[in-house]
């Protein structure tokens, strides 16, 4: 598979790579770590995702913008889109209930507009990311006040920037006991179902031409809890069209762990087949594969993880429902699974595609392989 790639996709070669980079000329007016255009159109993970209509992306961490130029070159090489893993969300936008602080979010942008990647805002409604004067004012009285507000400032401030908005984030719990699964938040306790109508309506409303996603986790596995919830998304963007709320992309946020088994060939093409006869886009949005269950050993860890990724990849594309992949960062130099799932034996986890040299891994070539073979959109 990777031969008849590479027969049939300009791939660079690490050295190639190397050469590439270190011939770069920073753009000398930018305050933000940004590459020439020659990088940029070297194949990188979204030139081989565009041969099939498809897209590839990355999520970048704010510190990482400001510290490493050497991973924001990479992530401009292999790139088409970025999206904030923190900046857009309420606590790094909202210091005050009186203030909005654009700054990290605006220095995304210049990154992204020097290096033209698309860019996605990631997230309008959540019930984790929330500055505590939220949590601690948030009443039924001043909910639908303080949500619209924050949504059209937002959204209003990007207006014709953005790609995407992931107007609400994991909305759905069926464990939390309701008929119509969704989860017990902040948001849901003041507003009720509603506040995704009124989230999708004001984003409408302030910037129509950024895609409306609804976004979310758990839908990768035959577990019967996994089942739940692509049942229970299934029922609520059916629910939620029935009632014309603007929503028009499901994210499937892909957090995947190398361990468990995938569902039988066909369930999660046909789960995005469902979604997508309903008129609505998938996105893979949020990409990478603990490996917390595999043994210490590097090559034996990387192989299971790009294995597994192939197959969960193959099985998703196989649905041309689905128009882009985005992972969850792109070096293994930081990801977020280190703080939620550390391995016992204190080895940090690789769960992304390239290693902490910025070298390709194993799971680098196994998505490049799957764009590659998946049918073109
Ligand atoms: C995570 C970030 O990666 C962390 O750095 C942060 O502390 C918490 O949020 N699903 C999501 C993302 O939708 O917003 C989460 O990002 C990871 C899980």
């Amino acid at each position: 598979m990777l031969r008849r790639l590479a027969e049939t996709t300009p791939i660079i070669t690490r050295r190639g790579f190397a050469a590439a980079a270190a011939s770069l000329v920073p753009v000398a007016a930018c305050p933000v770590p940004a590459v020439s255009r020659a990088v940029g159109a070297l194949a990188g993970l979204d030139t081989i995702a565009r041969h099939k209509g498809l897209f590839f992306g990355t999520a970048v961490d704010q510190v990482l913008l400001h510290d490493d130029a050497a991973l924001m070159t990479h992530v401009a090489a292999e790139c088409g889109m970025v999206v904030g893993e923190a900046s857009f969300k309420w606590a790094e936008l909202r210091p005050t209930r009186s203030e909005f602080d654009f700054t990290e979010a605006e220095r995304l942008m210049t990154f992204a507009d020097h290096n033209r990647l698309r860019v996605r805002g990631h997230t309008l409604v959540w019930h984790e990311g929330n500055p505590e004067w939220l949590v601690e004012k948030l009443t039924p009285r001043n909910a639908e006040r303080l949500l619209v507000r924050h949504i059209h400032e937002v959204v209003g401030h990007f207006r014709g920037r953005l790609v995407h908005w992931d107007v609400v984030n994991e909305p759905l719990q069926p464990d939390d006991g309701r008929a119509d699964a969704l989860r017990d938040t902040l948001w849901l306790r003041a507003l009720g179902p509603r506040y995704l109508d009124i989230a999708f309506h004001a984003c409408a409303e302030a910037d129509p031409g950024a895609l409306r996603v609804l976004n979310d986790f758990g839908m990768d596995y035959a577990l019967p809890w996994q089942e739940r919830r692509r049942g229970a998304m299934l029922a609520l963007v059916s629910d939620l069209l029935a009632r014309d709320v603007p929503i028009q992309a499901v994210g499937l946020q892909a957090h995947l762990d190398a361990v468990e088994p995938l569902p039988e060939p066909g369930v999660l093409s046909r789960f995005v087949d469902d979604i997508s006869s309903l008129g609505l886009r998938v996105f893979i949005t949020e990409m990478d594969v603990r490996d917390d269950g595999l043994p210490a050993d590097t090559a034996i860890r990387d192989a299971a993880v790009a294995e597994h990724a192939r197959a969960f990849l193959d099985a998703v594309l196989a649905s041309r429902g689905v128009r882009g992949i985005l992972t969850w960062g792109l070096s293994d130099r930081r990801s977020w699974l280190n703080e939620k799932f550390p391995r016992k034996d204190g080895l940090p986890q690789r769960p992304l595609p390239l290693d902490v040299d910025l070298r390709r891994k194993p799971l680098w070539s196994a998505i490049a392989a799957a764009l590659a073979a998946a049918p073109a959109r």
